[in-house]
């Protein structure tokens, strides 16, 4: 019986995967390569469904023999393991991002007389359009509570990006781009403090209610499907902050993250130039555990915000915290900076290496924002967070708008400022 070897993500099962297997079992025993979760988040965006559902689904497709991960886009690794005699895939990888990797299936097969063969595509159906389909349905509080974690452990780093309102949340859900046959886009959304008082007209300092932030909070729920991380301050006093997890955890949002410092609000990026007060190692490692118990499922995450060397309290003391806020169960540590370099940063990345029980740890590069991605990844940072971008440059850009309509004493030259009238009204379909 010839062998023959069939790969796909199998996330969005359609007909043109049934027709595919169909070819290929013509042509011999199938044996399926569902793409892991990280084979796929190293292109794409993550699958809805894990790799074990993806697994089950495919095993039971008439004609298909086997089913074993493909750990990566590259068919090399499995392919050398498997040695086909056929390979099956839709004639439209000849153009477009898969092409090296198709060349490269070709280039193997080969080195034992292997074959590619490339049924004619399906039309008018897609992974993408379902996918856009899926976007406009939504998702449950259930399914997107759990992409946090999922893609923690899948991507080599996970980018946030902040919104205070159902627009700019629509900009980090939406925003794609393709760079050297790659998808990049926010993996989720943050809900800052600080850009959502701002929003408000508010200053950062605990003034705009947490009331007020669940509305924020509703609106981003409604026009996403990303998981979401809110910007919890300091969590407020223990009682309060166990009915904060349970409000945010029904609500289907990620995790809260909380900074250890009490007394009247200021934002870190004050640093020392204000009174902030710094919480006992104690007192904080208490909320966190209190917190971590008010938990109904295991899904939602508290991630502990070490304020340290904002402080100017030294590299040793924020790594005791780390220690002791791990020990009582904080599911990731953010580590705080507002050095202009990423250097004290790093050097607590290197420290934190060395401790036998880790968990994520997330980095916002405010000031140090020349780091690269690839940097804060050799760094070990598993997830980084761009905290008020967005409310930065609208902001920038409406004020030159406002100044240049006072100019011109007329709204014409604006023009080609803003997004056409057109746009504006189908930005937002009307069943949403
Ligand atoms: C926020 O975005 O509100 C934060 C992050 O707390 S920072 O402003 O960098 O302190
Ligand atoms: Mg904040």
């Amino acid at each position: 019986m010839k062998q023959v070897y069939v790969a796909m993500s199998a996330d969005l099962v359609h007909t043109g995967h049934l027709n595919i297997i169909n070819e290929a079992r013509k042509l011999g025993e199938v044996t399926v390569g569902v793409l892991t979760d990280k084979a796929i988040a190293s292109y794409k965006r993550l699958p809805y469904l894990s790799y074990e559902q993806r697994k089950i689904i495919i095993e039971n497709i008439k004609g298909v023999k086997e089913v074993i991960p493909q750990e990566t886009l590259d068919y090399v690794p499995n392919l050398r393991m498997l040695k086909p005699d056929y390979v099956v895939h839709g004639d439209d990888w000849k153009t477009g991002v898969q092409k090296e990797t198709r060349q490269k299936v070709i280039d193997v097969l080969k080195g034992w007389g292997g074959e590619l063969v490339e049924p004619k595509y399906t039309e008018g159906i897609s992974s993408t359009m379902l996918n856009q389909y899926l976007k406009e349905i939504g998702v449950t509080p259930q399914v997107r509570i759990k992409r946090l974690r999922r893609l923690l452990n899948a991507k080599p780093i996970v980018r946030i990006l902040e919104a205070h309102s159902g627009l700019t949340a629509l900009i980090v859900e939406n925003t794609m781009i393709n760079k050297d046959n790659k998808n990049y886009e926010f993996d989720g959304v943050w809900i800052s403090s600080l850009t959502d008082s701002l929003a408000k007209g508010k200053p950062d300092t605990g003034s705009v209610d947490f009331t007020s932030r669940l509305n924020t909070i509703n609106h981003i729920l409604e026009a996403t499907t990303k998981p979401i991380l809110v910007d919890g301050d300091n969590g407020g006093e223990v009682e309060h902050f166990i009915s904060t997890v349970r409000t945010l955890e029904r609500l289907g949002v990620s995790a809260i993250i909380i900074e250890d410092k009490t007394g009247l609000k200021k934002n870190s990026m004050f640093g020392t130039d204000v009174k902030q007060e710094q919480d006992s190692i104690e007192n904080f490692s208490y909320k966190i555990s209190q917190g971590k118990k008010a938990q109904i499922t295991d899904d939602f995450m508290i991630i502990a915000r070490i304020e340290s060397l904002i402080l100017k309290k030294g590299m040793g003391d924020a790594l005791a915290r780390a220690k002791s806020y791990i020990e009582s169960g904080v599911d990731a540590i953010m580590i705080h900076s507002k050095e202009k370099t990423p250097d004290e940063i790093f050097d607590f990345c290197s420290k934190y290496k060395e401790f036998d029980n880790r968990v994520p740890l997330i980095a916002v590069p405010n000031t140090y924002s020349i780091v690269k991605e690839s940097e804060l990844i050799e760094a070990g940072v598993n997830l980084v967070i761009y905290a008020n971008q967005l409310l930065r440059s609208s902001y920038l850009s409406m004020k030159n708008v406002a100044e240049t309509i006072l100019l011109n004493e007329r709204a014409h030259e604006v023009e080609n400022l803003c997004l056409p009238i057109e746009e504006v009204l189908r930005l937002i379909p009307e069943n949403k």
